[in-house]
């Protein structure tokens, strides 16, 4: 087992389970080595894609709806100046790098099919596991954008509801440089939403509940770098702005259980040459 009984009750009760040292300091590194070779080989063509959750169905654009096979590049909405050049370096203007990083490249792919993850995995009852989406989040300095209080499971939605968020912290997470914010036991709140592919182009929200989130009851998950957070699909979380000098980078993952039924207007799409697979 990777997880004790008095674990697997704690995420039950919370809907996120925080695990420290989960992975070691010279495998963040790595990681993070290889995104900077990655961002330091893309050259942005045109349009340049933003990443933003303020206004996600105006800023769904092909470039992120045909990512989700890809290796693509999505840059801070405040990385731009008024004439749209970049007001700092590439390398400091990212927003992230989504979404098929586990299988299309060889570092992220090691990274990311461990035999302590596929244990973990299974000691959450996902069975038959296949990794759905990777993203790697930079939460540049100063311009890191706010990432709107959500559920994962409106963008990653299956039937039964299946989808587990692996969250990896790559340095050390606060509320200075932009932590994650959770509501504890939030998961039991119901579906609010499902960003979905709307007919006739583009995407749009299936509303359930209107209410908007209360964010009284969030609580900060300051960690170390090295740190796993286990997300339920349900749970509410947001991470706030990164106004500091220093990044905030992070490795999410998201696994779903094979016999789930995926929707085909899901947002993230694959072709069928590229199935999704499983930790092996
Ligand atoms: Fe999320």
């Amino acid at each position: 087992m990777a997880l004790n009984t008095q674990q697997l009750a704690q995420y039950e009760q919370n809907g996120f389970l925080v695990i420290e040292d989960f992975v070691s300091a010279a495998a963040c590194d790595g990681l993070r080595h290889r995104a900077e070779e990655l961002v330091a080989k893309f050259e942005p063509e045109g349009v340049k894609s933003i990443f933003t959750t303020r206004e996600q169905t105006r800023t769904s654009d092909d470039y992120f709806l045909g990512s989700g096979d890809q290796i693509r590049f999505f840059f801070e909405e405040d990385a731009f100046d008024a004439e749209g050049n970049l007001r700092q370096s590439k390398d400091r203007s990212i927003n992230k790098i989504g979404h098929a990083l586990h299988d299309l490249d060889a570092v992220f792919d090691s990274f990311s099919r461990t035999p302590e993850l596929a244990q973990l995995i299974a000691d959450l009852n996902v069975t038959e596991p296949l990794l759905l989406q990777s993203m790697y989040i930079f939460k540049q300095p100063r311009i890191g954008g706010e990432v709107t209080c959500h559920q994962d499971a409106t963008f990653l939605y299956t039937e039964p509801l299946s989808v587990t968020g692996l969250w990896f912290a790559l340095e050390d997470a606060t509320t200075e440089n932009g932590c994650l914010w959770a509501l504890p036991g939030g998961h039991r709140l119901g579906l609010k939403s499902r960003f979905v592919r709307a007919q006739g182009g583009g995407t749009s929200f299936e509303v359930f509940d209107q209410t908007p989130w209360s964010l009284d009851g969030l609580v900060p998950l300051e960690v170390r770098k090295g740190t796993l957070i286990i997300l339920n699909s349900l749970l509410p979380h947001m991470s706030r702005a990164n106004r500091s000098a220093r990044s905030r980078h992070a490795y999410t993952l998201h696994v779903m259980a094979s016999a789930s039924h995926y929707p085909p207007d899901n947002w993230l799409r694959r072709s069928p040459e590229m199935p999704l697979r499983g930790f092996v």
